[in-house]
């Protein structure tokens, strides 16, 4: 039998790794993830530079602080100098990309981010990936059109019944599609990432098994996965209505790395990062786990410190007071003392 380094797995033996209890057998998961992440996407680990453009958001998710219906959030949204200057900080601190993520915000107008785009890539040449939500298609073009080479949406989960539960439209708004939009992404041109939180109230094994077949199936270019954090001004904070134990997806920071460790194995080629919200629940080495355990990217915070507060999706989120500068010098220090280094240039799957 082939190892599980080199095999295409199933969706019987990807549920018997989401079921594994033992710390040998888990381990010999880790250590293939960890070896196919070093023969296809090397000991490079790239930064990209996360910009929290605007927490004004017209969705409802139902565990995500910055909803809509969050009235206690102080909302706002950065001027395009903000954002630029953002931008020139990720180039001087050595990142490649600079991310622009907000929420689904009518209020950032395509042609406003279109010419954002357009200055940063005159400016500074760094790639540019969106996280803007769901928008409309001509939207998306003129933006890829501005010269943004990647865009991310997570389509949080498979199971068609929980994403709806969670994501329930807002008065006149249409229902979600974010895999159909996936799709079209694709096809505009993009590098696309999606991704799935773990441990969503409601998310069963089989699902979450569903979610990593349709990674592949999608033909990823980037991967983020964390664990579900329960926000106290949602729904599924306070009210989380989870399966029966067993049936339900622990939102624990061993499953996430048996996630990270599986996205890997089924995509070997992808972006996978290391996300803030695995180091907001391990703190101490939850990142570099994660780079251990079959991730290549981090995605440090270059927000200014005054906005960071707001943008609270979930709580306690890492890196919240810390300067981009700050953070940059410390993650280099923790990359060096794992035997990796950080990567130059743009970080892309064709790049
Ligand atoms: N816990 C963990 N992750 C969350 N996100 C949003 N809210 C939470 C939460 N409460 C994730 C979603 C979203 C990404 C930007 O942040 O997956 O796509």
């Amino acid at each position: 039998m082939r190892s599980l380094a080199e095999r295409s797995l199933d969706r019987d033996e990807i549920l018997g790794w989401l079921r594994e209890e033992s710390p040998e057998r888990l381990d010999e998961l880790f250590a293939a993830a960890d070896s196919v992440r070093k023969a296809r996407v090397g000991d490079e680990v790239h930064l990209r530079g996360l910009v929290e453009v605007s927490n004004y958001c017209r969705r409802q998710c139902a565990y995500c602080g910055i909803r809509a219906g969050n009235s206690a959030v102080a909302r706002y949204r950065m001027t395009a100098e903000e954002v630029l200057a953002c931008a020139r900080e990720a180039q001087d601190l050595g990142y490649g990309t600079v991310v622009l993520q907000a929420g689904e915000d009518p209020g950032i107008e395509a042609g406003w981010m279109a010419e954002v785009v357009r200055r940063i890539k005159a400016e500074t040449g760094l790639a540019v990936t969106l996280s803007l939500g769901e928008r409309d298609e001509d939207e998306l073009r003129s933006w890829r059109e501005a010269g943004a080479d990647r865009y991310l949406l997570r389509f949080e989960t498979s199971d068609r019944a929980l994403f709806e539960r969670i994501h329930s439209p807002a008065p006149g708004q249409v229902r979600s599609d974010r895999i159909a939009q996936l799709r079209s992404l694709r096809q505009i041109g993009y590098e696309i990432g999606s991704g799935v939180m773990v441990g969503i109230p409601g998310q069963s094994l089989g699902s979450l098994a569903n979610d990593l077949l349709l990674f592949r199936e999608l033909d990823l270019d980037m991967i983020g996965v964390g664990p579900f954090i329960a926000h106290p001004a949602t729904p599924l904070g306070s009210n989380p209505l989870p399966l029966p134990p067993g049936a339900q997806v622990p939102s624990t920071e061993a499953m996430v790395y048996k996630v990270i460790a599986l996205v890997r194995l089924v995509r070997p080629d992808a972006n996978i990062p290391s996300t803030t919200a695995l180091a907001t629940v391990n703190r101490t080495n939850g990142r570099e786990l994660g780079l251990s355990r079959g991730a290549n990217i981090v995605m440090p915070n270059v927000t200014p410190v005054r906005y960071r507060e707001k943008y609270e999706i979930y709580p306690g989120k890492a890196c919240v007071n810390e300067t981009a500068k700050a953070c940059a010098v410390s993650l280099e220090g923790r990359i060096s003392a794992m035997g990796r280094r950080v990567g130059a240039g743009p970080g892309g799957r064709y790049s």
